[in-house]
């Protein structure tokens, strides 16, 4: 059902720092002979070939990291040597050696694929700059490829858990959105619906995924910061700016920026962003030119905007600006049958991350789950698992160690005062055995979980007490 990840970069390749191997093309076999002696000194392997066609045979055989390339070949020229290695998979970084003046064929080896160029003759020395910078260069992108690789992993369709209806739309979509690349999302549903997750999806399963996403959550920052991060400033644009600083929207060039919290961004940042997303262009503060970028934006919100809107607090056209694609995040407990799925991913993962053995989740637990209204979504989901993984003995969940939350309205409130329990229940709900419930988990609580105590508190044998348990899942 869900699409493998399509465009996994390749690497391995590319793991070539230590001992590069180096390949001189060239049919000056002297010179050939120095450079090689001068490299290889440097710590590289190095290899010549004295044609064209020699020359491409051992780049296909041996994959060198570097090609140093002559223009000048007694079979063909460096640049129709160029363009064969640039459709290897992958093709060597290549150091055009062209001959003095020779300044186009240098821009064409630039345009056809080549890292750098240099002219002859050259001293030595700079030519082993060169190449150093040339494979460090390497190293870098090899780098990249590795983490993006890893995020890739990590943020893979499925990683977005569920088999309800309304889930396996949303990855649908995701997939669709990140096949066809639009330039701006909006992605809306309560706290822990998995937001943030489905933005990282669409950016590490999309054409961006090698670029940056950068992610800022507008909430988190003071509004005088968060201009400064978004738009970046010149020197000199306050008394703090003593050097330029590029903002988030330059450095995520290419790439993608992620604006967390967006409701919660003011007023006067609002109306500069919509410049940005409507021109994608920008000035930094105290510029005075305008800079063109490609960004993506995907901005998220757990507010309704409609109404932020209508309270004045939202600018209408930045929201309908934002509103071209809108992905809705279900909340938890419109996916019920989702809950068993997560609770065992979960489990799994906090065992492997807490270095624990639980392989069973008692009924009652479960029931628990299905029952329960989590308000906090799947990081509450996730949160109780991690906490109740982490502190349950055993291959088992103890239902001790949840902790769920009080739903606020229409559900059984019990408050504790002088000595007293006081019930609060709704008079649509005034089920028996929710009521016993409360009062046994109350008594549980009061006596330390201590069952003898619990009984004689509330007036039964311990039998009693334990056949009440068993059923509200608080035993096995
Ligand atoms: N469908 C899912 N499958 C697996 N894990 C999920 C799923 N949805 C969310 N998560 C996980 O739940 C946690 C909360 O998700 P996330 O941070 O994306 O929520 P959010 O909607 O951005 O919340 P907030 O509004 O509070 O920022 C994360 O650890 C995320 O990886
Ligand atoms: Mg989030």
């Amino acid at each position: 059902m869900n699409k493998p990840h399509k465009n996994i970069l390749k690497w391995d390749n590319y793991n070539q720092k230590v001992n590069a191997l180096i390949l001189i093309v060239d049919d000056e076999k002297f010179l050939c002979k120095q450079l090689e002696k001068a490299l290889s000194q440097e710590g590289y392997s190095v290899l010549s070939a004295f044609t064209g066609k020699d020359g491409l045979e051992v780049a296909k055989r041996e994959s060198p990291a570097l090609v140093l390339l002559d223009y000048k070949l007694p079979d063909t020229n460096g640049l129709e040597v160029l363009q064969s290695l640039t459709s290897l998979e992958p093709y060597p970084t290549t150091i055009m050696m062209t001959g003095y003046g020779s300044i186009e064929v240098a821009v064409s080896a630039i345009k056809l694929g080549a890292y750098d160029f240099i002219e002859k003759p050259f001293h030595i020395d700079k030519l082993k700059v060169i190449t150093r910078n040339a494979l460090s260069a390497i190293e870098l992108r090899r780098h990249l490829i590795a983490a993006t690789n890893r995020e890739q992993e990590k943020y893979g369709f499925n990683s977005l858990m569920g088999k309800s209806k309304s889930i396996k739309e949303i990855i649908y979509l995701l997939q669709k959105l990140a096949d066809t690349d639009p330039k701006t999302i909006l992605i809306t549903g309560e706290s822990g619906t998995g937001k943030g997750l489905a933005a990282r999806i669409l950016h590490y399963n999309g054409v961006r995924a090698e670029k940056p996403l950068i992610e800022l959550n507008c909430a988190a920052i003071p509004e005088t910061l968060l201009e400064s991060e978004l738009f970046g400033y010149e020197a000199g644009a306050f008394t703090d700016a003593k050097k330029m600083k590029k903002g988030i929207f330059e450095l995520a060039h290419g790439g993608t920026i992620f604006l967390d919290e967006i409701g919660d961004m003011g007023l006067g940042l609002q109306a500069k962003l919509i410049k940005v997303i409507e021109e994608r262009t920008f000035r930094k503060i105290g510029g005075t030119r305008d800079i063109k970028v490609d960004i993506r934006v995907i901005a998220a919100t757990n507010h309704d905007l409609r109404e932020l809107v209508s309270k004045n607090i939202f600018r209408e056209d930045l929201y309908h600006r934002l509103n071209v694609i809108n992905i809705k995040m279900p909340p938890l407990k419109e996916r019920k049958e989702d809950v068993p799925l997560l609770t065992d991913y979960f489990v799994t993962y906090f065992n492997s991350e807490a270095h624990r053995d639980i392989t069973y989740i008692p009924e009652g637990v479960r029931e628990s789950f299905l029952n329960y209204h989590w308000p906090g979504n799947i990081r509450e989901l996730r949160n109780t698992i991690e906490r109740a993984v982490l502190l349950s003995e055993g291959k088992q969940i103890n239902p001790r160690h949840l902790q769920l939350e009080e739903k606020s309205k229409d559900e059984i409130k019990l408050e504790k005062s002088e000595g007293r329990m006081i019930l609060e229940i709704p008079l649509d709900d005034a089920s028996l055995t929710k009521i016993e419930e409360k009062i046994i988990r109350e008594a549980l609580d009061l006596n330390d979980w201590n069952q003898k105590k619990t009984a004689e508190m509330l007036g039964v044998t311990r039998e009693v007490l334990r056949y009440r348990m068993k059923k509200m899942g608080l035993l096995d």
